[in-house]
Order: C-alpha cells, then sequence, then structure tokens
C-alpha cells in the first residue's frame, strides 16, 4: 500500500515510519512520498536523506482551505497514494479530502484520547495532573482528534516529571505505535464497527 506522509515540524513520526520501512516492518505499506505545509520543515530533509520524494505545498500561499487541499491532493494522486498518514500535520482537513481516503487516514496525537485534544495535549495532560497519559493513533475524520481509536500507549507521569521529559518519553511510544498502525492498515487487518477497531489476527 503507497503511504502518503503529510508533516509540519521536525518529523521524529516520519523518521520512525522510514525506519521501520527499511526493518521491512512496515509492510506491506511502502512511503510513496512526504509532502510539508511548511518550507524546510525538518522531517523533509529527512526523506530526501532516505531517498524519499519531499514535497512542499504551503498554505499561506493559497487563499483558503479547497485550493490548497486541491494542490495537496494533486501531489498525492501524481504520487498514487493510497493512503496517507498525519504524523505532525499541524492543518485540519475538510471532508472534501478526507472522502478521497475513505478509512485511510491515520494520525498520531500525544495523549491518551479522548483526553487532552487539540494542540499542545502533553502541556495539558501534564497541567491536568494526570498519573498516566499517552499516545494515540486514530482514523482521522471531520473531528479534531475525535476518529477511531486503532492503538495507544500509556506513559506513566512521575512526581518529578517535567513536561519536556514527559513529552520525551511519550514521543518513543508514538515511535512504536504509529508504525505498526500503518502497517495493520495496509495489511487490511483493521476491522471497524462503529467506533471500535478491533485488529485481526
Ligand atoms: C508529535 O508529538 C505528534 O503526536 C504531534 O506533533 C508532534 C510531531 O512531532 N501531532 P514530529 O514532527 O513527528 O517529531
Amino acid at each position: 500500500m503507497r503511504v502518503a506522509v503529510l508533516v509540519s515540524g521536525s518529523g521524529t513520526n516520519l523518521q520512525a515510519l522510514l525506519d521501520a520501512e527499511r526493518a521491512g516492518t512496515l509492510a506491506p505499506a511502502e512511503i510513496a512520498c512526504v509532502v510539508s505545509n511548511r518550507p524546510g520543515a525538518g522531517a523533509l530533509a529527512r526523506a530526501q536523506a532516505f531517498g524519499k520524494p519531499a514535497l512542499t505545498v504551503d498554505h499561506k500561499l493559497f487563499p483558503a482551505r479547497e485550493p490548497f487541499e486541491d494542490a495537496l491532493l494533486a501531489v498525492l494522486i501524481e504520487h498514487r497514494a493510497e493512503a496517507v498518514v498525519l504524523a505532525g500535520f499541524m492543518r485540519v482537513l475538510t471532508g472534501r479530502f478526507l472522502d478521497r481516503f475513505p478509512e485511510r487516514i491515520l494520525n498520531i496525537h500525544p495523549s491518551l484520547l479522548p483526553a487532552f485534544p487539540g494542540v499542545d495535549a502533553q502541556r495539558q495532560a501534564f497541567d491536568h495532573g494526570v498519573k498516566v497519559t499517552g499516545a494515540t493513533v486514530h482514523f482521522v475524520d471531520a473531528g479534531l482528534d475525535a476518529g477511531a481509536i486503532v492503538l495507544q500507549a500509556a506513559v506513566p507521569v512521575a512526581d518529578g516529571d517535567t513536561v519536556e521529559a514527559l513529552r520525551a518519553r511519550v514521543l518513543e511510544r508514538e515511535h512504536e505505535i504509529l508504525p505498526r498502525a500503518v502497517s495493520l492498515l495496509a495489511a487490511g487487518r483493521l476491522v471497524r464497527t462503529g467506533r471500535r477497531v478491533a485488529v485481526l489476527p
């Protein structure tokens, strides 16, 4: 399954996907291209170093979401993408875009959803005083971080923790569950019933 990875930032989750592809644990998925909405995002250099098409569709150059998404879709079609992974992609996608990849768009989020959706989830969790937080891979729907949950990983919060230390430990778990979820999607082993997603043996 040819997967397009959308990014906006440094790309450590992209790196985990690239490393999994090289190790053979991302199969039967392969990364078709990497697209950033921010010129110069660190993730692009990681894609280039791996020999993957690394492209930029700068949302600031478009008057509205639709023309931006049309340009993004054109790149994905050109690279024959069959599924999409949001790996630190900081743009909300409209239903028009989502409908082009039904049940084929995954996002990684740094909290145990449905708790702490949105930005800076690690700080939200820390400030809220939770004892356990973590990371979530979910299908993307029209809601904000609200789609059906595919995989989660828990991260205990220690008394002496800082937000930065917590962010780093959550990121480690993100790098474990995102490649696994992408591989499961490509293998057709994710079965959805309403909001519940089961993993076939
Ligand atoms: C990750 O914590 C991801 O969960 C969130 O944005 C961060 C991106 O990190 N959506 P990176 O660019 O993959 O390093």
